[in-house]
């Protein structure tokens, strides 16, 4: 479309839908003119998991959750979080192979994310990620089934009824937990905890009990899939072009010793690579807002009403700010990229809180694994992305796994 159309398109979607690539709409969208666009009513399609948490709220109760938030999650406390989880990382890379040579990359890549996320944010045990992980997918299944790009689809009654249940146990199990750590709270560096010792100015506590159940569910949901599906297709990347992973390799196996948060930047291409799978595969593909007043981007009128989105898959696509765009090259990164070119975690104030904990349990997660491992991929499979609420790889992505 946007070769045809340009960088900026109308589709007569939700009554009328602007969709833009372009870099200066992207800045003013989410950044210099972002009072003028909201959420949308679509973030409410996430309240049954996620209730009020900041990804679904907006307003005065989403400024309070993000400044109480922000001052606690802070690189300090990020990187404590990211150190807690090496060990359980080490372990995981030690054992990778222990079920065979031949592994699904998608499937262990999210079990060892919501493992690291959900261990370092929550402190929960292999059988509450489990549910964790069991709800999260079939609440996204639902998701990608009703929200058809033109239609509300049918809804599967007995589907409905299990999610329903899941739901229930899972918030059964997030209560447990938040109880649980009332004693720990003062000093635990994990995310209940954080929220638990936050206080309102006046020394009263900064968030009930609903609000630590919503914000815990929306952290570790918001991320833990995106982390692992830009860890498959850096696996992918990477097993196509042999040459960088042995480069990679190299890397690590000159640093002399197990990757960790300390040494993690002496091997460049660990973020570089990461970086660059969050180019071309964006797990957030696109960024929809709605104009609460009229406005114009780039001299197009924007009515109040109208939505708009920006479309980050083809803005990082884009032969204007990447050159050969869709060809696998992490040494883009050995330089920042020009501004709002690249927003794989958006940018402005609703930019992900997250983002240094992904990058650096991203690019960790890889220099473990390519210090010690090649991986190859099982031919003959198609490998394109699943465009649903995220963009995802296929569910099987087969890998043949070697020790180094
Ligand atoms: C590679 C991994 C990740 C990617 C690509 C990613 C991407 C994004 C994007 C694009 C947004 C903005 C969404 C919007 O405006 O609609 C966002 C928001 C958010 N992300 Fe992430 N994220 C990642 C990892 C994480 C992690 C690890 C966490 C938590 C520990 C997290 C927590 C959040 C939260 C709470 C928000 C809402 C922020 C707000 O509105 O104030 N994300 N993320």
């Amino acid at each position: 479309m946007f070769v045809r159309y340009g960088d900026h398109f109308i589709v007569p979607m939700f009554g009328q839908a602007m969709v833009t690539r372009s870099a200066e709409s992207a800045r003013a969208i989410l950044s210099t003119e972002m009072k003028v666009y909201d959420k949308t009513e679509f973030v409410r399609l996430f309240d049954e998991l996620l209730g009020q948490g900041l990804v679904t709220s907006d307003g005065e109760s989403w400024r309070r959750h993000r400044k109480a938030i922000g001052q606690t999650f802070k690189s300090g406390a990020i990187r404590q979080m990211v150190r807690s989880m090496e060990p359980r990382l080490n372990h995981w890379v030690d054992t990778l192979l222990d079920g065979g040579t031949r592994l699904n990359g998608y499937a262990v890549t999210r079990e060892v994310t919501l493992q690291l996320v959900g261990d370092a944010l929550i402190g929960v045990q292999e059988a509450e990620q489990v549910l964790l992980l069991n709800t999260t997918e079939l609440f996204l299944q639902r998701l990608s089934k009703t929200v058809g790009p033109l239609s509300i689809r049918w809804l599967n009654p007995l589907a409905e009824m299990r999610l329903k249940r899941m739901i229930t146990k899972t918030d059964e199990m997030l209560y447990a937990l938040i109880e649980a750590r009332r004693s720990t709270a003062e000093t635990g560096e994990d995310l209940i905890s954080l929220l638990l010792r936050t206080r309102e100015d006046d020394g009263t506590p900064a968030f009930s009990k609903r609000e630590i159940r919503d914000e815990t569910m929306t952290f570790v949901s918001a991320g833990y899939e995106t982390t692992a599906s830009a860890l498959t297709w850096a696996l992918i990347l990477l097993a196509q072009h042999q040459e960088i992973q042995d480069a990679f390799a190299a890397q690590v196996a000159d640093l002399g010793a197990t990757p960790s948060l300390d040494t993690i930047d002496q091997i460049p291409l660990a973020e570089q690579v990461f970086k660059e799978a969050l180019r071309l595969y964006p797990p957030t593909w696109a960024l929809v807002r709605r104009a609460n007043e009229q406005t114009e981007l780039e001299g197009v009128a924007v009515p109040v009403g109208r939505l708009v989105a920006v479309a980050l898959y083809d803005l990082h696509r884009s032969g204007v700010h990447w050159p050969e765009p869709d060809v696998f090259r992490p040494s883009r990164f050995t330089q920042k990229p020009e501004r709002f070119t690249y927003l794989p975690f958006s940018t402005g104030g609703r930019g992900c809180i997250g983002q240094q904990l992904a990058l650096s349990q991203g690019a960790l997660t890889l220099a473990c694994l390519m210090g010690r491992y090649r991986f190859t991929l099982v031919p003959g499979q198609t490998l394109e992305p699943r465009a649903e609420i995220l963009i995802r790889p296929p569910k099987r992505v087969l890998f043949d796994v070697t020790p180094r």
